[in-house]
């Protein structure tokens, strides 16, 4: 289970004059991947590359190991690759079922009835199973997101590269999401995006953290906690030296910063953390520019 299944080296990629991505390097091994940052750090331009969508521009990039940049390794890549791309759009007059039908023979299952058993996997697995023969264009929100996963999970790919899956679901589903994606962690590698640091704490053992398109970390989750100790305290009011400030359900008011020396200190979680680490480095930045 250690060894690396997509590795990422020096990765550089711009828009113009504008660099998404510098200098990343990065190494993938199985199990699950979250990857954080704020709008624009870069995210959906690095899952896009890896799911051979987009070429870098500088670097290389070695995916379970093929060279994207090639035909045949994005060939080879994309016979074991499930992607859920940010956004989606779907072909008109398509059910859920013959949608998924669709991609499956796409995905090279010619065989009717073993792909028909598979689409029926796959749908179970979202928990579509009772709109599975309904019109598309007639699904929740929430439902299209899910089809968009089930698809992904066509043929149990060895790398599963999800942007924002879990955008719009409910509670419900997002627990069953995490069910499932936790089971298919246990053999592939899954790199997932999401704006929900409880996902990561939930799913992830693993959490990269991008902003302004390079790595701030990379690291096991309990080590990004970790930097926030004793950097989170309640009081009643607002501290001038928070960062983040809110008003909790219980009235008091959670403060993310440096503390005073008196603070009542409470354990950090992971969105603390990650709220600091962003926020240091555009402190760092912001030093560096008028230095
Ligand atoms: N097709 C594009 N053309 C021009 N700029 C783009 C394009 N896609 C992304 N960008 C820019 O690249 C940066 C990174 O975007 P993106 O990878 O979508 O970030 P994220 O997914 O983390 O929000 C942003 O500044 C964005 O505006
Ligand atoms: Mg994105």
């Amino acid at each position: 289970m250690n060894t690396t299944t997509v590795a990422l080296t020096d990765v550089g990629k711009s828009y113009g004059r504008a660099d998404a991505l510098s200098d990343v390097t990065l190494a993938l091994r199985p199990g699950i991947t979250g990857l954080l940052g704020p709008n624009g750090a870069g995210k959906t331009t690095m899952l896009r590359i890896l799911a051979t969508a987009l070429a870098a521009d500088r670097g290389t990039v070695e995916v379970l190991g093929s060279d994207p940049g090639t035909a045949t390794g994005r060939t080879a890549v994309r016979r074991r690759l499930g992607y859920v791309p940010q956004e989606t759009g779907f072909p008109r007059g398509f059910t859920a079922f013959s949608f998924l039908d669709y991609l499956a023979i796409l995905k090279e299952w010619s065989d009717a009835e073993t792909r028909h058993a598979e689409v029926r996997r796959v749908v179970e697995l979202v928990d579509l199973t009772d709109v599975a023969p309904k019109r598309v264009s007639a699904l929740s929100g929430g439902q299209r997101r899910r089809l968009v996963l089930a698809q992904a999970m066509i043929g149990q790919p060895d790398l599963l590269v999800l942007d924002e899956p879990t955008t719009g679901l409910d509670p419900a589903q997002r627990g069953r999401l995490r069910d499932v994606l936790g089971r298919a962690g246990e053999s592939a590698t899954v790199l997932i995006s999401t704006h929900q640091t409880e996902d990561v704490a939930a799913l992830c053992e693993r959490v990269v953290v991008l902003d302004g398109g390079r790595v701030l970390f990379d690291g096991a989750v309990t080590d990004l906690v970790r930097q926030a100790t004793g950097r989170v305290w309640m009081a009643d009011d607002r501290h001038p030296a928070a960062q983040h400030a809110w008003r909790t359900g219980t009235g008091r008011v959670r403060n993310v910063g440096d503390p005073p020396p008196d603070a009542e200190l409470i354990e950090p979680d992971l969105e603390d953390a990650y709220l600091l680490l962003v926020g240091d480095a555009a402190h760092d930045a912001g030093l560096e520019a008028v230095s």
